[in-house]
C-alpha cells in the first residue's frame, strides 16, 4: 500500500527486497552508511526529467520562449552546472546566488538577476560580471545602476510589474497583490515615467517587464489571468509613450504535490495556452508579439528531494499525543512551521509493514514549533529506524539555517545507482569558522 501511496505522489522512488526505500537506484541504508544523516537527497533524473518537461512543453510555433531556472528554490555549484547542461536560464536573486553561478562557471549571458532592494556591491558584481539582464524592482535601483553603468558597456533590462493579481496561495508566497513589497504597479501613472527613463538610458537596453504571481499555484486560470494582465498593460504603454517591448517574464510559481490532497495543475497543454494566449492578446491589441520567459523553481526539484533522519527517541504525552523525535528539525525543514505545509513521509527501512498510529515527527529545536510532519501514520518507530520525507527538494536546503548551532545536511545526487555528495555535511569548526576569537 505504501508503495502505491510513493509512486503515485513521488513518481521515482522504489522498495527493494530487504523493503527498504530505494531512491535513484541507491538503497537509503546504503545512503546512511555512506553519508549519514539528516541527508537531503536529490533525484537527478527527476530533476532533469522536469528540466526537459518545461523546455519541452514551454514552447509554440508562434512564440519565442524562455525557461529559466528559480535558483532560491535550490542552488548549489553542482545544480548551476545541471542547469547549464539542460538549457535552461538562471534566476538569481542575490550577490551569494550570482557569486555561485559566477563559481561554477555559468554563462553569465543567460542569467537574470532579480531582487527588490539591489546593493549598489550587487550592482556592480552584475555589471562586473556581464549578466546578461537586470530586473530592476523599483526607480532607486534605476537610479543606481545608471550611475554605475559606463557605455559602451550595455545591459538588458526588464521592470518588474504588480498587476493587482490575487492568486490563491499562503498569504506570504503571494507576490502580486496590490499592498505587495515587489514591482511597480501598472495602476500607477509614474510607472509610465520609469518606463520612459529606462527605454531612454545610455547602456540600458530595455526589453520588457516581469511579473511573478506567487509560488505553489493550482489554478491554470491564475496563470491565463497574470498572461492577459501583463499584455494589457503592454498594449497599454505602447499607446500611452509608444514604446514597445520585446520581452516579458511571466515568473514562476507552478504548483507541486507534497501530499495526496494536492492538485497540480495535470495538462501537458498547460504552458502552451500561456504561450496562446500572449500571441492572442498581442494579435488583438495590435502590439509585437514578445518573446515569454516563465521561472519555474519549485516545480523543477521539489519532487526530486527526499530528506532522511534517523530516529532517535518516541514519546507519548500525557495527553496521548505521539511523538517521533528525530536527528533534524525545523533548521533543515522550517517549512512546516513557517507556512503550515504538510509533507508525507515514511520508515523508509521498513516499508513492508502497515502505518498503525499517528505520530507527530519533531526534531532537536529548542521549541514547540519545531514540526516537521504533524500528522503521520507510522509502523511503531524504533530507535535507529529512517524516516524519510518526501519533497524536500525545494525551499529546503535553500531555506536551511544553524538554529541552535546544528550542522546543515549534506545534499547528496543519486542516478542510476550512484550517489554523489554535492554539498558537505558542516562541521563544528564550520559553525565557529565567522565567530571571532575574542575576550570582551
Ligand atoms: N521568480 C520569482 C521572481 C520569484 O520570486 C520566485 C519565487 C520564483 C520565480 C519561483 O517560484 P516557484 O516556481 O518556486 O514557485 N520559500 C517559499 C517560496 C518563496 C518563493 C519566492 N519566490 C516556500 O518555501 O514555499
Amino acid at each position: 500500500m505504501e508503495e502505491g501511496i510513493i509512486m503515485k505522489l513521488f513518481g521515482t522512488q522504489t522498495i527493494n527486497d530487504a523493503s527498504t526505500l530505494v531512491i535513484g537506484g541507491v538503497d537509503v541504508k546504503t545512503l546512511q552508511k555512506q553519508f549519514g544523516t539528516p541527508l537531503y537527497v536529490m533525484d537527478e533524473t527527476h530533476i532533469r526529467n522536469q528540466c526537459r518537461w518545461f523546455t519541452q512543453h514551454f514552447v509554440s510555433e508562434r512564440v519565442r520562449s524562455e525557461v529559466i531556472y528559480a535558483s532560491k528554490a535550490f542552488l548549489t555549484i553542482a545544480m548551476c552546472r545541471l542547469i547549464e547542461a539542460e538549457g535552461l536560464s538562471l534566476d538569481v536573486v542575490s550577490g551569494g546566488e550570482l557569486y555561485t553561478a559566477f563559481k561554477a562557471g555559468f554563462p553569465m549571458e543567460r542569467v537574470y538577476f532579480h531582487g527588490n532592494n539591489k546593493s549598489a556591491e550587487e550592482l556592480s558584481m552584475a555589471l562586473k560580471h556581464n549578466v546578461g539582464t537586470i530586473i530592476l524592482d523599483n526607480e532607486n535601483e534605476l537610479d543606481m545602476l545608471l550611475k554605475q553603468i559606463k557605455p559602451p558597456q550595455t545591459i538588458n533590462v526588464l521592470l518588474r510589474l504588480n498587476p493587482g493579481i490575487e492568486a490563491h496561495t499562503h498569504e506570504y508566497i503571494a507576490t502580486t497583490k496590490n499592498d505587495s513589497k515587489f514591482g511597480l504597479s501598472v495602476f500607477a501613472e509614474k510607472t509610465l515615467d520609469v518606463i520612459r527613463r529606462i527605454d531612454a538610458s545610455d547602456g540600458l537596453c530595455f526589453r520588457g517587464f516581469h511579473s511573478h504571481i506567487g509560488s505553489q499555484i493550482f489554478e491554470e486560470a491564475s496563470f491565463i489571468e497574470h498572461a492577459r494582465a501583463i499584455m494589457k498593460y503592454v498594449a497599454e504603454v505602447k499607446d500611452a509613450t509608444g514604446i514597445e517591448v520585446e520581452a516579458i517574464n511571466l515568473g514562476g510559481g507552478f504548483g507541486v504535490r507534497y501530499t495526496e490532497e494536492d492538485r497540480p495543475i495535470d495538462n501537458a497543454e498547460f504552458l502552451n495556452h500561456v504561450l496562446d494566449t500572449v500571441f492572442e492578446e498581442a494579435t488583438r491589441a495590435g502590439v509585437t508579439v514578445p518573446r515569454v520567459m516563465i521561472e519555474p523553481g519549485r516545480a523543477i526539484v521539489a519532487n526530486a528531494g527526499t530528506t532522511l533522519y534517523e530516529v532517535g527517541s518516541t514519546k507519548t504525552t500525557f495527553s496521548g499525543r505521539n511523538y517521533v523525535f528525530v536527528d533534524g528539525s525545523m533548521a533543515d525543514h522550517i517549512r512546516t512551521s513557517l507556512y503550515g505545509a504538510e509533507y508525507h513521509g515514511v520508515l523508509a527501512n521498513r516499508m513492508d509493514e502497515k502505518p498503525l498510529d499517528s505520530y507527530t515527527v519533531t526534531g532537536k529545536a529548542c521549541e514547540s514549533g519545531d514540526i516537521i510532519i504533524r500528522h503521520l501514520t507510522l509502523p511503531t518507530p524504533e530507535k535507529g529506524d529512517l524516516l524519510a520525507v518526501f519533497s524536500t527538494g525545494a525551499y529546503h536546503y535553500s531555506m536551511a539555517s544553524n538554529y541552535n548551532r546544528l550542522q546543515r545536511p549534506a545534499v547528496v545526487f543519486v542516478k542510476e545507482g550512484k550517489a554523489t555528495c554535492v554539498v558537505r555535511r558542516e562541521s563544528y569548526d564550520d559553525l565557529i569558522r565567522n565567530d571571532v576569537d575574542v575576550r570582551l
